[in-house]
């Protein structure tokens, strides 16, 4: 084996044969650290001999179900039999705890699983288990070991039809001479893993840590190895969570699947539009309910905003869970088509529920939120708004308006505000329909 020192970054994995303050692929600093090159054959697939096309028989993938219906759907339909998943969130996420969950599942359906954890020990695991009340399973083995060769025999002995890593970060092959956790070792045992995967028809999981900027530590390099790589997305200090699929070579990425974190580990969402809706109360002025799309799934979503006359010589503008840039655009389109004075007024909006959303079919909702707030009118507590607003004032169609209106009738609204022409049968709908065509339209409402 030839050896060859070299700097990799650690983040992208970029190799350069000399040092580099900052790399230039992805631009980070101080993330060029010494490894060394080893020389060998590579490759994560099963090798075969080339055949011509019309003689490939496509078999119908084996899949799995699990008994979470939220996690099947994003992986497109159940686990396919040797695929190799990445599983990606912040630390504290419930990445462990969601992997656990669905070994249970696997168990109780007679499949044999083995859950590495090079993190935890063993008594851990059984305490998190005991937390959802699962605690003895003869078809699921526990295994805390860091080391790659260990980890292998522990699979050549159980031969397990699926394997957990929790987490790949922290596996490493003794082979190597680079050390634990660096790039080359993450890599290296991945694509050792994949292999064994694909051999032995193994479903595989492997576990991976977000950095801060959050992209998968060493991420960018494993993402082309595995076939699905999944995120895990939320905050700590709120309980529900989305698992998103990025890749997928066995589904569609769109889908989406909504959990909550609770005292016995992670519920599916059956209604998630409840947790982003404020209890029904006395209406206030600066409320609005927007339809919105989180990947194929509406989504039924509170705005909040506060405009209050401003003391400093520039005006706050604050958004929570908006794209600020988009939030001062509307602002300047209310105030030039809309003739409302805001450029003495702070301004504050916030979507409920810690929720995230980039996309324009809210800016209407926006809209009328800001002026809501402005002119101390509340809106109707049983509306529901969508639209893209445009630089000229006009509203703009969005895709999917007929899913959007569907939830706002399964969750009983009964009006929903939407772009002119938007619909094309409008009468199939058991709701009051608002066309509008710009935001003046729109602003009757208020009046
Ligand atoms: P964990 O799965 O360990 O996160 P990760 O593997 O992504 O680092 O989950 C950690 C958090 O979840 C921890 O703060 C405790 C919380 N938790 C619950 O609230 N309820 C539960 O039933 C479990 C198992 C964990
Ligand atoms: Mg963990």
């Amino acid at each position: 084996m030839k050896r060859q020192s070299i700097f990799v970054c650690q983040n992208c994995g970029y190799q350069s044969m000399g040092f580099l303050g900052r790399c230039p692929e992805c631009d980070t600093w101080d993330s060029m650290l010494e490894e060394v090159k080893e020389d060998q054959s590579r490759g994560c697939g099963v090798s075969s001999p080339a055949q011509p096309i019309g003689a490939i028989e496509i078999k119908d993938q084996e899949r799995v179900t699990t008994e979470c219906g939220e996690f099947d759907l994003v992986l497109g339909g159940g686990v396919v039999a040797g695929s190799v998943v990445l599983l990606g969130g912040k630390p504290g996420i419930g990445k462990s705890t969601v992997m656990l969950q669905v070994a249970f599942d696997l168990a109780k359906k007679g499949h044999v699983i083995l859950y590495v954890s090079g993190e935890e020990s063993l008594a851990q695991i059984k305490m998190r288990a005991n937390r959802l009340g699962v605690n003895d399973e003869p078809n699921l083995y526990l295994l805390s070991e860091t080391n790659f060769e260990v980890i292998k025999s522990a699979i050549e002995s159980i031969r397990p039809k699926y394997l957990i890593i929790d987490s790949i970060q922290v596996v490493y092959d003794p082979v190597l001479s680079s050390s634990p956790g660096t790039i080359s070792q993450v890599k290296e045992c991945a694509r050792k893993l994949s292999r064994i995967a694909k051999e032995n028809t193994i479903s595989t999981f492997l576990i991976g840590h977000v950095t801060k900027e959050g992209s998968l530590a060493g991420p960018m390099v494993l993402e082309h190895i595995v076939d699905t790589v999944l995120y895990f997305e939320g905050e700590s200090f709120l309980s529900h969570r989305i698992l998103r699929a990025v890749k997928n070579r066995f589904g569609s990425t769109n889908e989406i699947g909504l959990f909550e974190m609770s005292e016995g580990g992670l519920k599916e969402v059956k209604n998630p539009s409840s947790l982003f809706l404020l209890d029904e109360g006395e209406q206030v002025a600066g409320n609005v309910i927007v339809s919105t799309l989180e990947g194929t799934r509406p989504l039924l979503v509170q705005i909040q905003a506060l405009v209050a006359k401003s003391y400093l010589g520039i005006p706050l503008r604050r958004t929570i869970g908006l794209d600020h840039n988009r939030v001062s655009l509307l602002t300047a389109v209310l105030e030039r088509r809309g003739k409302f004075g805001l450029y003495n007024q702070d301004i504050y909006v916030n979507v409920v529920g810690g929720l995230k959303i980039n996309e324009p079919a809210v800016d209407l909702g926006v809209v009328l939120t800001l002026a809501s707030s402005l002119k101390n009118s509340s809106l109707d507590h049983d509306l529901v708004v969508f639209g893209e607003v445009g630089l000229a004032g006009e509203v703009r169609k969005v895709n999917f308006a007929e899913k959007r209106i569907r939830e706002a009738i399964k969750l009983g609204f009964k009006t929903c505000m939407v772009p002119c022409g938007n619909l094309l049968e409008k009468s199939k709908l058991s709701i009051k329909i608002i066309e509008v065509s710009n935001i003046r339209e729109a602003l009757q409402i208020l009046e």
